[in-house]
């Protein structure tokens, strides 16, 4: 491995693990004592991926509406016309819950399997009390089967169900009055989402959500100006959001805005590769204001069917202007901000929790440069390895 300081990369560098926890991490010469060695054969070593939106439980799958986009229909329209993320929602209420459960366990395990030890997921594809909360119990679930801590995020305000089609304000009311505090009170989410967009949910309509998940004591965030400029961020600013995700049309007042409240930007460069689209997020001008920027999966059946952080990486450095440092920090230390965990993860240092991925490259930049195959030699959850070779193993090669 080649020592890089702009990566904080050191050679031949030691972590002193106790129980769960970093107690050291710099140069090996000047590691403290330790009981009990594993040697990692000179491989770069990384704090373990953390992937801060995702809706990964769903039934289903949109391949043929992926077929009549590439054919010119757009995707807004299909929404308009009971498809889009509707089609996800019939899709879900009728499958059961171990399928909705194994299917999941199937994708979340692909994003582990390539470094990801902290993941985010969502509901939003149940909008009736029964399946929001079957979602959320099967994304708790997936926190117990696998290594890998879960923030579960409540989207009932994904768009509004059919049954609510002529009268949207009943949904949010429902929403408000019956689901949150059902939500809440069994413990099943740490954060409340809306999709506040034309074909969702209104400035107006968001706020009342807000403001409920607010007094009920949790966190938000938000889809924010994914696909026009609805005030979004300057919104999610407002509730002190702990991101606003997407912003591919967000203003200049939007920026300032989430810089003010320190709110991350968690962009989706899935998403945008996925639906074509031409405005990327400007994410040079949300640095240049101080935003921290982070980077997610979207992994979801419509609009991001991607189940590898570090095809996320890639597609952010080569559509969206990232570095592939920024790209890799925006999966680490700005993706535990979005999350509000950077107190305990995200980066390698004394006091954090021992998540580490251990890498076959030689430089940092080949996780986000390689399409396809997976450079992950083995995972660390909590300071136990959790999947990769045994230890005192030489790299291939040397
Ligand atoms: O993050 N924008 C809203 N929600 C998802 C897409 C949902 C869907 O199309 O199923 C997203 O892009
Ligand atoms: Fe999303």
């Amino acid at each position: 491995m080649i020592g890089d300081p702009a990566y904080g990369l050191l050679d031949d560098a030691a972590l002193v693990i106790d129980g769960e926890t970093i107690v050291f991490a710099g140069p090996r010469a000047a590691a403290p004592a330790y009981d009990r060695t594993t040697d990692l054969g000179g491989r770069l070593v990384t704090p373990g991926l953390i992937d801060p939106h995702t809706h990964l439980v769903y039934g289903g799958n949109r391949a043929q509406e992926w077929e009549a986009r590439l054919l010119g229909a757009d995707y807004a329209e299909i929404a308009r016309r009971g498809g889009g993320i509707l089609a996800t929602v019939r899709a879900t209420r009728s499958a059961g819950y171990e399928w909705l459960l194994e299917s999941a366990h199937t994708r979340l395990a692909a994003l582990c399997a390539q470094g990801v030890t902290t993941v985010e997921i969502k509901s939003g594809y149940g909008l009736d009390l029964d399946t929001e909360i079957r979602l959320l119990r099967i994304a708790r679930e997936l926190g117990r089967r696998l290594p890998v801590d879960v923030r579960a995020t409540f989207l009932g305000a994904h768009t509004i169900p059919p049954e609510y089609g002529t009268a949207p304000n009943g949904y949010v009311a429902l929403v408000c009055d019956t689901m949150l505090p059902a939500v809440a009170a069994e413990g099943l989410a740490d954060a409340v989402d809306v999709f506040c967009e034309t074909i969702a949910f209104s400035s107006a309509q968001t706020e009342r959500i807000l403001r409920r998940a607010t007094e009920w004591g949790l966190r938000v965030k938000l889809h924010a100006d994914q696909l026009s400029d609805g005030g979004g961020a300057a919104l999610a600013a407002r509730f002190n959001a702990l991101s606003a995700d997407h912003l591919e049309y967000v203003s200049a007042a939007g920026i300032e805005a989430l810089a003010r409240a320190g709110t991350v930007a968690v962009i989706l460069p899935g998403a945008f590769y996925f639906l074509r689209e031409r405005q990327a997020p400007p994410v040079a001008a949300l640095r240049a204001a101080g935003v921290p920027v982070a980077i997610a999966t979207d992994c979801n059946p419509g609009t991001s069917p991607l189940v590898s952080p570090l095809l996320a990486l890639n597609f952010a450095c080569t559509l969206l202007g990232f570095t592939p440092e920024d790209a890799l920090r925006g999966m680490t230390c700005e993706a535990a901000r979005a999350l509000d965990l950077a107190h305990d993860r995200g980066t390698l240092e004394p006091g954090k929790l021992a998540d580490l991925a251990v890498w076959d490259v030689d430089h940092p930049a080949e996780l986000a440069y390689a399409l396809g195959g997976n450079p992950c030699h083995a995972v660390y959850k909590r300071g136990q390895r959790v999947s990769g070779a045994d230890s005192n193993e030489t790299r291939r090669g040397e």
